[in-house]
């Protein structure tokens, strides 16, 4: 029996919500934030890694993570997946990240991710704000989370998982 465990970051929600669905549609599988890992998971078989992207850049909690437990964790068959607005540059950072773990993952995608003005808190409004003059775009919604895509996805990590068993 192959299990997976789907780890990741996500400050606004989208990135867990795509973690949650990629659990029910991999079996046996869990999904857990960065910071509620507990060394007892190692003993896991396929990793699935989630971030998403902020000032284009993986979240520095995953960073962290994957900095203290690289060893390990090179060891394993990895996926990596990011929600964002910018699906090429998202590919770029999950490239970098693979580079990162020191490692060839199984598989890699960037989905859609979603930036809700009204959810932002004061310090990520700011930023965004300043983004969107500099660049010369109104300060609105931004909605590309895309729940076909993240089942698409998770059918293609379901075959990558039975290539793992058969691999056995
Ligand atoms: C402060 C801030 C900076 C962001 N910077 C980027 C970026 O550089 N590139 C990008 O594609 N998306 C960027 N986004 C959009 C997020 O990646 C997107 O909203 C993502 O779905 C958020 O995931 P979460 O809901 O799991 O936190 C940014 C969002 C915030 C709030």
């Amino acid at each position: 029996m192959v299990k997976t465990l789907i780890i990741y970051s996500s400050k606004y929600g989208s990135t867990e919500e795509a973690a949650k669905i990629m659990s029910h549609m991999i079996s046996p599988s869990i999904y857990c934030a960065v910071d509620e890992f507990k060394p007892g998971y190692r003993e896991y078989d396929f990793f699935i890694i989630g971030s998403s992207v902020y000032q284009e850049k993986i979240d520095a909690s995953l960073i962290k993570f994957i900095d203290n437990n690289r060893k390990w964790l090179q060891k394993k068959p990895i996926s990596l997946f990011c929600t964002c607005i910018d699906k090429n540059g998202g590919l770029n950072r999950l490239n970098e990240l693979q580079k990162f773990i020191g490692t060839k993952t199984l598989s890699m995608k960037a989905l859609g991710g979603s930036l809700i003005i009204n959810k932002l808190n004061h310090n990520d409004l700011q930023l965004i704000k300043d983004f969107l003059n500099t660049v010369k775009l109104p300060l609105e919604d931004m909605d590309f989370y895309n729940e076909e895509e993240i089942i698409k996805y998770s059918l293609k990590l379901k075959n990558i998982k039975e290539g793992i068993i058969k691999s056995r």
